[in-house]
């Protein structure tokens, strides 16, 4: 198969930081089709050989271990083009379909890595030059829109250019190989189904913290929030995963049905229950993982007074027979104490102890980040007792790290997302009914939070939220997983 993949935002820090060096990796494990030409398209005045070398210094930033020896680089960057292109001149879109006309690929991805509200205008272009034909596919980078009428809005243009098989809107975290192997531990075990439901499990946590703060990325942020930026996406995908029945087949919109029934069940919020549900934060300086860090209003590109959320953590239900009752907690925010990816299963006590202690639970925590496993938390009887007719259990865990299972030539997120793409493959994109049902559940968060813009509760940086967040679990007689003793 041949194929042309082309980078609108080719000079963009996604770009950089996370699509040239996915392709990379897929390249030097030999995972990329043969016959491929890779194009960045950005305004900037340069040739091929200009590009190369800039490309060449942004990737010596990469973790030693990722980083191209010169001769591999000199390799893989016979692949790569450039093209210089002033986005709303038609004329610049012809200069790209005869570039592309001049191999005329089996597929031609073409990926919108640049700020979403070109995205219309971008496919409307391209549909007018004849670039929407069947072997094209579009891929749409978050976030789609900032609200549910502006990413329909979006999705109507883009709709009327590509079919829904050929724009594919992106979701890093599916392709984490954790989320796979979420699938895979579901639907590829018998072990888990028969409790993956109401009468075995107490609750469900999903936590996506991150140490880092905004960055150099102060304005979009604060336009963005941590509703928007993680619950919206990442957040409510991962619940999906977690909480669909199970599909009929792998068949890409046999799971994507599943998913979206999910974000349909879910309760929706009204101004009461955001108020006692949801929780939302800032943070002010304190000290990351040994280092000093500055609050958020302090940061640059942040406006002064911003009343921007940069954590989130909610109590929310799927109204169905499978999980009616069950509280699933979102976590996410910024300059947190470590930066941890997980979900929790608390399973429910044993109903009737016969052991002396304290009668606990058993608990699966899937980590996405920084480790990628599975912990079992079992009780069990160390076997030391000295005379007591019953010792009291003890909490041991079964342990099981992907890395060291599988330690050859993973793939990385972003790489498997680029593979599927030029392959075709729809599973872990987002279909566009889903992304509209996300944003029709948020808005009513958004919507309370404008009416009441004072509600952000302050957190220093380093540590695990406001007070706040712990109270809403433990309400329900719960805590989060860093509180338990
Ligand atoms: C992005 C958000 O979608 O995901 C960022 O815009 C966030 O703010 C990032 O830092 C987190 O991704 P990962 O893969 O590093 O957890």
């Amino acid at each position: 198969m041949s194929f042309d993949l082309v980078f609108f935002g080719g000079t963009g820090d996604l770009t950089w930081r996370k699509l040239m060096p996915a392709l990379f990796q897929a390249w030097r494990h030999g995972k990329l089709p043969a016959h491929g030409r890779i194009l960045a398209v950005a305004r900037d005045d340069r040739d091929d050989a200009g590009y190369r070398a800039w490309l060449k210094d942004r990737l010596q930033e990469a973790e030693s271990a990722k980083r191209p020896s010169e001769e591999e680089f000199a390799r893989f960057s016979e692949l790569i083009h450039y093209l210089r292109m002033d986005l709303s001149q038609p004329t610049d879109y012809q200069r790209l379909k005869e570039w592309l006309a001049a191999r005329n690929a089996d597929t031609v991805v073409i990926y919108l890595a640049t700020s979403p509200h070109l995205f219309p205008s971008i496919c409307e272009q391209l549909g007018a030059c004849g670039l929407n034909h069947d072997r094209v596919r579009v891929v749409l980078e978050k976030p789609l829109g900032h609200d549910l009428a502006s990413a329909q809005e979006i999705n109507r243009v883009v709709r009327s250019v590509f079919s829904e098989q050929q724009a594919l809107r992106i979701d890093h975290y599916l392709g984490k190989p954790s989320v796979q192997n979420l699938m895979a531990l579901r639907f590829g075990n018998v072990l888990f189904e028969p409790l993956w439901r109401r009468e075995s499990i107490a609750n469900i946590q999903i936590t996506l913290a991150e140490s880092i703060g905004v960055g150099t990325r102060g304005d979009f942020y604060d336009r963005t929030g941590a509703l928007r930026d993680m619950i919206q996406n990442h957040a409510l995908q991962l619940l999906t995963m977690i909480a669909m029945e199970p599909p009929s087949s792998a068949n890409a919109d046999a799971i994507r049905d599943e998913k979206l029934k999910v974000l349909r069940s879910l309760k929706p919020f009204d101004a009461i229950s955001v108020a006692r549900d949801v929780v939302r934060g800032q943070y002010r300086a304190g000290n990351v993982e040994g280092h000093a860090a500055v609050g958020y209003i302090e940061e640059n590109k942040v406006p002064p007074g911003s009343h921007t959320e940069t954590f989130v953590a909610l109590r929310c239900e799927i109204q169905n027979w499978r999980w009616a009752g069950v509280p699933f907690y979102l976590r996410t925010g910024k300059r947190l104490a470590q930066r941890q990816a997980e979900i929790v299963v608390n399973f429910k006590a044993t109903p009737h102890p016969i052991f002396p202690g304290p009668n606990a639970a058993n608990k699966l925590v899937i980590k996405l980040q920084p480790e990628d496993g599975l912990e079992l938390q079992l009780l069990a009887a160390k076997g030391t007792s000295s005379g007591a007719e019953h010792e009291a259990l003890s909490p041991v865990s079964l342990d099981l790290d992907f890395d060291k299972a599988f330690p050859t030539n993973r793939v990385g997120a972003y790489e498997r997302m680029l593979l599927d793409a030029l392959a075709g493959r729809l599973n872990l994109f987002v279909r566009s009914d889903e992304q509209e049902q996300a944003w029709r559940w948020v808005e009513p968060i958004l919507e309370a939070w404008s009416a009441q813009p004072n509600g952000l509760r302050p957190y220093a940086a380093g540590t695990w939220g406001p007070p706040a967040a712990s109270a809403l679990v433990a309400r329900d007689g719960f805590a989060w997983a860093e509180e338990e003793c």
